[in-house]
């Protein structure tokens, strides 16, 4: 509400994605830099060809599809952040499109949550109350929709609350569902 935009981008927007550090301002340079899946070294190559929605259910690695695309979120949000903080210059073309890649890959994501793909570091708790894990997800479509919106008009002032709230839906979710990786 009255927080300011910079603060809400650095403790929920960044924070959430539970990979980002860099773009703390005014701190010393991370000691930790956390890659959040020490299996992959090059994410980014993989995710660009997946094809994995069409597939049929049983040959899909649906763990590793999801943090595959909620990589691409983070990543978008990241950029999305670096904009808003002035890190990287406001491009409206090229925030528009930051947005619409997290709303694709944001909806990549969530196919990849159904019964019998318990795993990753997506806490049991999912499968359990599969309710409030879907109204999370409910809540995030919804600010990244309006985000969205708010991008067309390519003003940094109306836009900034808008990525606030885009980043406590991810925070919100990751709080109750996903395992602490760092
Ligand atoms: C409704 C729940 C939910 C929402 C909303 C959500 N996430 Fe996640 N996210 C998860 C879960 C669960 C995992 C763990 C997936 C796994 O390991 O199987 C995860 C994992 C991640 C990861 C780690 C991927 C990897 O490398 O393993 C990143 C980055 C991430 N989310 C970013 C975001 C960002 C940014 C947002 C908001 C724009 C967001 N998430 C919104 C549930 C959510």
């Amino acid at each position: 509400m009255n927080k300011t935009l910079f603060a809400v981008l650095t403790a929920l927007a960044l924070t959430a994605c539970g990979q980002q550090q860099a773009a703390a301002p005014a701190e010393q340079p991370a000691p930790a830099v956390e890659q959040a899946a020490p299996a992959e070294p090059a994410p980014a190559a993989e995710v660009a060809t997946a094809p994995a929605a069409e597939q049929p259910a049983g040959e899909v690695d649906h763990v590793k599809a999801r943090q595959d695309a909620f990589k691409k979120v983070g990543e978008s949000m990241e950029g999305i952040g670096k904009m808003a903080k002035g890190e990287t210059p406001f491009d409206a073309e090229q925030f528009k499109t930051l947005v619409a890649d997290m709303q694709t890959a944001g909806g990549e994501a969530f196919q990849h949550f159904g019964e019998g793909t318990q795993g990753g570091n997506a806490k049991a708790e999912i499968w359990t109350d599969m309710a409030k894990f879907e109204a999370g997800r409910d809540q995030m479509v919804a600010a990244v929709t309006a985000l969205n919106e708010a991008a067309q008009s390519g003003d940094m002032k109306v836009i900034g609350p808008k990525i606030g709230d885009v980043g406590g839906s991810c925070k919100s979710c990751h709080d109750a569902f996903k395992e602490k990786t760092n």
